[in-house]
């Protein structure tokens, strides 16, 4: 069971293997969930909690408790950041009562199993992916056939995320969108989060809070 309220704390950077898929989300993407797509579709709905079950260093769970009162945040690799370590495909892990809001950016070859999952743990799901997660028959067969997205929001603009840093001026080929799940509602037209976001979403403390680490310039040994 995982308890609300736990803080990160700063250490000591690890590195994670490959296999679990560490791509940071930038800031304004998340802010962009928040500004412009959860409002067009929870209808009232007052989201007081939310859990990000695969937090990596917290670069969406930050951001989260910059609007939702209670946040959890774990993953299943310790960064060294003070989150919970947990699979969130464990049978085990899960939370009483279900939060509001599950919001992640899941590994995605798992992607599938943790959008299952999640739909038992939270009334809303949204879940930033590439754009071409819409598209596969097995999708399809085991979630969209059945249970399609409340809305889709694509990015207008691109958000670039590199493995294991966030980097502000990285630029991407890859193209996302915000899958979302509101339960019992019917789905809608897509949402197209408009252009302008990065600028706008993006704080002038975000580098110091979440940018990568930069090595000290070596110093130069003059005069021996
Ligand atoms: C794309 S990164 C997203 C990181 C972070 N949420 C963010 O937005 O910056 C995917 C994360 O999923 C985590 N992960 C992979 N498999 C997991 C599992 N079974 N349970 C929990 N977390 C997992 C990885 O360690 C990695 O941090």
């Amino acid at each position: 069971m995982i308890p609300f309220g736990s803080t990160a704390v700063m250490s000591s950077r690890r590195e994670p293997p490959n296999s679990l898929d560490f791509f940071p989300t930038p800031p304004w993407a998340t802010r962009a969930l928040l500004r412009h797509v959860l409002p067009a579709v929870v209808d009232g709905l007052h989201i007081c909690s939310a859990w990000d079950p695969c937090c990596g260093e917290g670069h969406m769970a930050e951001v989260l408790r910059e609007n939702i009162a209670l946040v959890k945040a774990s993953d299943v690799f310790d960064y060294g950041k003070g989150y919970l370590v947990a699979d969130f495909l464990d049978n085990d892990t899960k939370i009483l009562p279900p939060c509001d809001l599950i919001a992640m950016n899941p590994p995605f070859n798992a992607a599938l199993a943790f959008a299952e999952k999640a739909f038992t743990q939270a009334t809303v799901v949204a879940m930033l992916l590439r754009t071409a997660w819409i598209e596969g028959e097995d999708r399809y067969a085991r979630l969209f056939r059945d249970r399609p997205p409340t809305v889709f929001a694509p990015f207008v603009e691109r958000v670039a995320m590199l493995r294991g840093r966030w980097e502000p001026l990285a630029s991407s080929a890859t193209s996302y969108a915000w899958f979302i799940w509101v339960q019992g509602a019917q789905p809608r037209a897509p949402l197209w989060i408009p252009p302008g976001c990065k600028r706008s979403l993006t704080r002038p403390d975000d580098v110091a809070r979440f940018g990568a680490a930069v090595a000290a310039p070596l110093l130069e040994l003059v005069g021996e």
